[in-house]
């Protein structure tokens, strides 16, 4: 049954793959009881328990697993787990014995950043399919090796970046794709995002129930300390890729998404920590450009961490300009235009507003792949479809914007022959 299900799953992707607008929610009356599709939920701090409701919440998923090196985590989500659905969930420190259990089809992964790909390559070499969380990789290198991964072993993957599922945002770029506000030549992204003085809380030694080796993985192991476990090492090199790589990844994508680019041949970019002294390593400020001289276009991104104006309304965000105006993405949902010289209000959309009023099929559709955006295996039209556009690992080019400052003579980045090819 299990062979049949999978093979269901590849049809609909193959047969879907023409038609971006097919239908791509499948009635879970479909499945049989033996085609239930069971997951492992990889981290499960933060973002982890979203992933856990969001696949429960799929009438033929059951999350089967869950998978961290803190144990005394695993222990706190699996009470939350049997409290919430009255079921059991196995726990696992390990996920390599996750890839190695045949039980499990489906992996989704929220675990640090440096963990990404090499969990994504294991999984897909274990016959499974995965959700990842942006970034999809910690390097640009790395990033590559996942996708030769998932086109290797014939796996969908998709990656954590919600805003391609949003029916605004998908009306918004086909209004920049038909010239609705001119010739699009710049897009700003904004991630101001209000990230406080961490301080410093020198080394520890490590919490028991915590498995330290599995947490570092394939990163440099450094000596215990709490400034890095949980949630921390976002600002921290060897692990994180500071808020340009975080936060900045959904806004990189929709600057390039909305451009139509791929990679740009020189990025430039300055900042540095002006607020606190505190262990964070990551910029806390930054401002990097990215030059497309042969498009004609640019992309200006900014990381600000406290205090701040707001930008047409968004703090995290993007806009667009063109000769006859500007569109504005405020967050992941919803957009405005204004048009001319007077800046005259046109067209907007937001997905709350388009799910509570009369909705035209073709967005309706597109409400549907917001569903179908966890439930990856049967979103497959857009794993495919995303994983083999040629802008797929582009947004792990953020990552070069802080790294430059890291460079002694903080020069141009001209990217190395191959790369984007
Ligand atoms: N798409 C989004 O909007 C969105 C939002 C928030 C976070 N994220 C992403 O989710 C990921 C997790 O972020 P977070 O804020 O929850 O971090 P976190 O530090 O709070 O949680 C990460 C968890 O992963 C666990 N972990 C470490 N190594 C592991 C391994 N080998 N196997 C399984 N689990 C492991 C940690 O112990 C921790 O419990 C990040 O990559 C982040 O960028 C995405």
């Amino acid at each position: 049954m299990k062979k049949s299900r999978r093979n269901f799953i590849k049809k609909t992707a193959a047969a879907s793959s023409a038609t971006f607008l097919a239908p791509s929610i499948i009635s879970a009356s479909v499945f049989g009881a033996n085609d239930r599709i069971n997951a492992s939920v990889l981290g499960i701090n933060g973002r982890g328990k979203n992933h856990i409701s969001s696949l429960m919440k799929q009438k033929n998923v059951q999350v089967v697993n869950l998978c961290d090196p803190d144990m005394n985590l695993l222990k706190v989500r699996q009470k939350e787990f049997k409290n919430k659905y009255k079921k059991d969930v196995s726990l696992e420190q390990d996920l390599r014995r996750v890839m190695d259990n045949k039980d499990i089809d489906v992996v989704s992964i929220a675990s640090p950043n440096h963990w990404h790909s090499l969990s994504v390559i294991w999984a897909c070499q274990a016959g499974k399919d995965v959700y990842v969380e942006k970034p999809g990789s910690h390097n640009i290198f790395e990033g590559r090796k996942m996708v030769e991964a998932t086109q290797k072993y014939d796996r969908i993957v998709q990656h954590g970046v919600q805003l391609r599922s949003s029916p605004a945002i998908n009306e918004a770029i086909g209004l920049l794709r038909n010239g609705y506000i001119g010739n699009v030549y710049m897009a700003r992204g904004l991630v101001f995002r209000w990230r406080g003085d961490i301080g410093d809380k020198g080394f520890s030694s490590v919490p028991n129930g915590l498995d330290y080796d599995l947490w570092t993985g394939p990163a440099p192991k450094r000596p215990f300390t709490e400034n890095l476990v949980h949630y921390n090492w976002h600002w921290h090199w060897d692990y994180g890729n500071g808020d340009v790589g975080n936060q900045g990844i959904h806004e990189t994508d929709l600057c390039m998404w909305g451009l139509d680019v791929g990679l740009p041949s020189k990025i430039t970019s300055m900042g540095g920590k002006f607020l606190w002294d505190d262990c964070k390593e990551v910029p806390e400020v930054l401002t990097s450009v990215y030059n497309y001289p042969d498009e004609g276009k640019i992309i200006q991104f900014e990381v600000r961490p406290w205090c701040t104006n707001t930008e047409e309304g968004a703090t995290v965000g993007n806009i667009f300009y063109g000769d006859k105006g500007i569109l504005v993405v405020d967050g992941y949902s919803k957009y405005k235009t204004y048009l001319g010289k007077d800046r005259t209000p046109g067209q907007s959309g937001d997905d709350g507003a388009m799910e509570a009023s009369d909705i035209n099929p073709s967005l309706l559709q597109l409400v549907q792949r917001i569903v179908s955006h966890v439930l990856f295996f049967l979103g497959a039209i857009e794993l495919q479809y995303r994983i083999a556009c040629p802008y797929a690992p582009l947004p792990l080019l953020g990552h070069h914007a802080p790294l430059l400052l890291k460079s002694p003579s903080s020069q141009h980045l001209i990217l190395p022959d191959g790369v984007g090819s």
